[in-house]
């Protein structure tokens, strides 16, 4: 027998403001054209005024606990993925244990901004197989919004607030591709590639928040590479190939990003589940909020084979296998 780190629940939620790209023509020079051209995304969601990531996390937690038929008093633990935290410390997590009324067990956060949700993922399945706790919240949550340039139009048109939930609990499997649950992970990171994509403000350096700055074309250019590497891998860990993949769930930070890497692991598009459009780029929340949304609209189903994948600020990189 082996265990399993297995889905229950999912859920997200989003800030209920959406800005549309044509926003951005009034005190840019961009346009909806170039945006949809260049990454695929026509709108996002920006947190309110006084709204902060942990309200966003604590929402989403409770829509996954409503999906899975749970209080929070059943979590052991929860992990938020995220790198736009309330404050410096606590962490979000402890502000979501907070929000929930849950005073058992432990929660902390983890920071590997876009790739934060799959190392998120891969703690979770690490503290469920050693046996350290039996059910996990993992939530990735941001309110990137907080820390664009509105001045650099490179970046602040690609990203997005939101955050996404899934809860996993122990099982037992038979230890073969078959099972349900966690099948595998794999998480990288470069820290010679730390300028490509950073933010120039932090408690011990400038003691200010900063803003994000990142070389995209660089970026993009490790990412096509990287991202199908990394899905190729954590599939032949699970003994499975490209063919048995039933969803694709990448990082949304780019549609010419997701489709150049879908063509790479030779999957069609109609095995990609796809929210850029709606919800740009929202770093660690994305992947939790394509599986929310794709779950919602009947894509993913009990039983079938999920990757995904992210690669962001670091670099780090990584991705997981599961079968939902
Ligand atoms: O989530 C973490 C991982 N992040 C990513 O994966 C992002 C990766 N990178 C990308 O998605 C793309 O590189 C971008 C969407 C950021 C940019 O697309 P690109 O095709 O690489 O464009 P570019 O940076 O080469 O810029 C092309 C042109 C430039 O003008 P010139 O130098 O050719 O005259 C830019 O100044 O487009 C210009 N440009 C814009 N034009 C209108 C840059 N931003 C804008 C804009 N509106 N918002």
């Amino acid at each position: 027998m082996t265990t399993r780190a297995v889905v229950e629940g999912v859920g997200h939620y989003l800030p209920e403001r959406v800005v549309p790209n044509s926003e951005f023509e009034a005190t840019l020079d961009t346009s909806d054209e170039w945006i949809r051209a260049r990454s695929g995304i026509e709108r996002r969601h920006f947190a309110a005024e006084g709204e902060t990531t942990s309200d966003l996390a604590a929402a989403a937690a409770r829509a996954a606990l409503q999906d899975a038929g749970l209080a929070a008093s059943d979590l052991d633990a929860i992990i938020v993925a995220t790198s736009t935290p309330d404050l410096t410390f606590p962490s979000v997590a402890t502000m979501v244990q907070e929000q929930l009324g849950m005073t058992q067990g432990f929660a902390f956060d983890i920071q590997a901004v876009c790739a934060g949700f799959v190392y998120a993922l891969a703690n979770a399945n690490a503290l469920i197989v050693s046996g350290q706790a039996r059910r996990v919240m993992v939530i990735g949550a941001e309110t990137f919004s907080r820390i664009m340039d509105w001045t650099d139009r490179s970046t602040c048109v690609l990203f997005g607030d939101g955050a996404g939930a899934l809860i996993l609990n122990a099982a037992e499997g038979d230890g073969s591709g078959a099972d349900r649950g966690i099948l595998s992970t794999d998480l990288h990171s470069d820290g010679r590639f730390r300028d490509l994509l950073y933010v120039d403000g932090g408690v011990s350096k400038t003691g200010t928040t900063g803003h994000l700055r990142m070389m995209g074309k660089e970026v993009f250019r490790h990412a096509v590479e990287k991202l199908a590497e990394t899905a190729h891998t954590a599939l032949e860990k699970a003994g499975l190939s490209g063919a048995d993949v039933d969803w694709i769930v990448p990082h949304q930070a780019n549609i010419r990003i997701i489709t150049a890497t879908a063509k790479k692991m030779g999957l069609p598009m109609d095995r990609v589940v796809l929210t850029v459009a709606d919800h740009g780029n929202t770093s660690a929340a994305s992947i939790p909020l394509a599986l929310s949304v794709g779950c919602q609209r009947g894509q993913i189903k009990t039983g079938q084979l999920v990757v995904i994948e992210a690669i962001g600020g670091g670099l780090a990189w990584g991705s997981v296998v599961l079968r939902w």
